[in-house]
Parts: structure tokens; C-alpha cells; sequence
């Protein structure tokens, strides 16, 4: 899929002495950071997400805990088992995503190329459907 793919950090360490992954932006993150975010405690029954963005880039990470991601760009559909801090999935703009299947214990962190913006959201899925409709016409 275009527009979203799973970025695999560099971890230094081993398991016995613990892993280090650095992000900078530019470097193994491609685009300049402005925003990071985290949910935690979110119950396993809940699904977050469920809009695209317009604009902007993002990478998700799961640093405790695991969770579920389906990714939809209007054409390919794709879920990802997030249960690795060392592993990332960057979502673009204009996919639709969900997340859910939280474990109790997940902490997922986000960075992002720009700040809070509602209008950047698409949260209505006709609406997205119509919009990659335009895009691919
Ligand atoms: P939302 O992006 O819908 O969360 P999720 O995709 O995890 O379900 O945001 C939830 C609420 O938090 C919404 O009211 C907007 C607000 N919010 C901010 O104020 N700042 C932020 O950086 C983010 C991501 C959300």
C-alpha cells in the first residue's frame, strides 16, 4: 500500500541488558516532527480512529501492550499486529484507519508532521470514499 507502510527502528541492545530506538526526525522518520501524542487505558472493546487525514503524515508506535490496525486507502485493505516498540507503522494521508483489540496495558504513541487540526480529519467514511473516488477519477 501506498501510503502506509510498517517501519522497522533500529534497536540497540539485547534482551538481556534491555533495547534503546532512537527517532529523529529527517533520519528514520521522513518528515519533520511537530506533534507527538499517546493513548493508554483505552478498553479492549474500543475502536479508535475510524477517519483519514488529508494531509497529514503519521507513524504510530506501540510501546507496551499490543493492538490491531487496519489500514484502508480507498482500494487495498491491510491489518497490522502492533506488539513491538521497535516496530512502526507510518499512515499517510487519505487513509482510513482503525485501531482496536487494545491490550489493557498498550501505550500507543504517535508522530506527527503537524499540529491538531479537526479540519485536516475526514471522519465521515462516505465521505472518504467519495474523496479517493475524486482523487483515482
Ligand atoms: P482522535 O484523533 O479522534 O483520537 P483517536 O484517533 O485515537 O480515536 O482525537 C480524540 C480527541 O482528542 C478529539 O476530540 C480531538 C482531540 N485531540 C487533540 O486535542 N489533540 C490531538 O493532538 C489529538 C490527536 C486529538
Amino acid at each position: 500500500m501506498n501510503n502506509c507502510k510498517i517501519i522497522e527502528f533500529n534497536k540497540i541492545g539485547d534482551e538481556y541488558g534491555g533495547y534503546l530506538v532512537a527517532i529523529e526526525d529527517n533520519l528514520n522518520i521522513p518528515f519533520d516532527i511537530k506533534r507527538v501524542y499517546y493513548t493508554y487505558g483505552v478498553k479492549d472493546n474500543k475502536i479508535r480512529g475510524k477517519h483519514a487525514h488529508r494531509n497529514l503524515d503519521q507513524i504510530l508506535l506501540c510501546l507496551n501492550g499490543a493492538v490491531k490496525v487496519k489500514c484502508f486507502d480507498g482500494y487495498e485493505e491491510i491489518e497490522i499486529h502492533l506488539d513491538d516498540p521497535s516496530k512502526g507503522i507510518f499512515i499517510g494521508s487519505m487513509v482510513w484507519h482503525e485501531m482496536y483489540d487494545y491490550r489493557e496495558d498498550a501505550v500507543i504513541m504517535v508522530i506527527a508532521d503537524d499540529y491538531y487540526n479537526e479540519s485536516d480529519y475526514i471522519r465521515d467514511y462516505d465521505e472518504f470514499i467519495s474523496l479517493c473516488k475524486e482523487v483515482n477519477s
